[in-house]
């Protein structure tokens, strides 16, 4: 699903890389998590992997393709989902929808159906003509979710997809990520929330500082590492140093 080695960004003017010399991998079919704390590098790394930005250096394979070289075809293929609501807030959630659908190039007639059926499947349907402005935080989380689905990405990015939304918004993103899976999709996801990547992901990768911390099933680290959660061995690993 994803291939990177080597990988490392400095933006123009920082003191320091934001990824520096990440390697790994995760297997297509799984749902995979990224994680680490605040400034990790966990948002520079996904904005590489779905050709947000192209200046760094090192390999980046996604799908089995070099980022650099087949932008476009993997672009149709991925679905991402930004930390920041990129839906226009003085439309309605089904025009914000209809717009982003033709953009794909989705003819009418699939479009309508899919975008009711999406809508559903997130608890909007019966909101769906409200603007994005008069929507609850959670609301506005799954309707940009929706958005990144409309062409019906075999690999799904998302960025803190869960960060600071309302448990039931939380539980039904959750319950949608682990079906999304089961329906033979990939999923990488962001997270600082330990506990719930632990009970998500088939495959973690700790970043801090830019650099690999450690990567594996959650079972299998906790196991080798005796710890009894997430958590614990992430502060392990990464101390206690309070991230700002
Ligand atoms: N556009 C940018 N210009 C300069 N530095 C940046 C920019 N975006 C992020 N950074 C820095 O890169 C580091 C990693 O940031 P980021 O990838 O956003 O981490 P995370 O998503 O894990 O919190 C941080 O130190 C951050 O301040
Ligand atoms: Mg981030």
């Amino acid at each position: 699903m994803i291939r990177v080695s080597g990988l490392y960004k400095k933006y123009d003017h920082a003191e320091f890389p934001s990824v520096d010399h990440l390697s790994f991998s995760f297997p297509e079919g799984c749902i995979a998590g990224l994680l680490g704390p605040n400034g990790a590098g966990k948002t520079t790394t996904i904005s590489i992997l779905s050709g947000l930005i192209k200046k760094y250096s090192g390999e980046v394979e996604v799908m089995g393709m070099d980022v650099k070289k087949h932008a476009e075809e993997i672009k149709g293929k991925l679905g991402i989902v930004p930390q920041q609501i990129a839906l226009y807030l003085n439309l309605s959630c089904r025009e914000n929808l209809r717009y982003y659908g033709r953009l794909y190039g989705i003819p009418p007639i699939t479009l309508g159906p899919l975008i009711e059926q999406l809508l559903k499947r997130f608890g909007l349907q019966e909101h769906g003509d409200k603007q994005i402005r008069h929507y609850s935080g959670g609301m506005k989380r799954r309707a940009n979710i929706i958005a990144s689905l409309l062409n019906q990405p075999a690999l799904l990015i998302l960025d803190e997809p869960t960060a600071g939304v309302d448990v039931q918004s939380r539980n039904m993103i959750l319950r949608f990520l682990k079906e999304y899976n089961e329906e033979g999709n990939s999923i990488l996801y962001t997270s600082h929330l330990l506990d719930e990547a632990e009970a998500l992901c088939q495959e973690v990768l700790i970043i801090d500082q830019g650099q690999g911390v450690i990567q594996g099933s959650p079972a299998k680290l906790i196991q080798e590492h005796q710890t009894d959660n997430l958590e614990n061995l992430f502060l392990k690993l990464t101390g206690f140093r309070v991230r700002d």
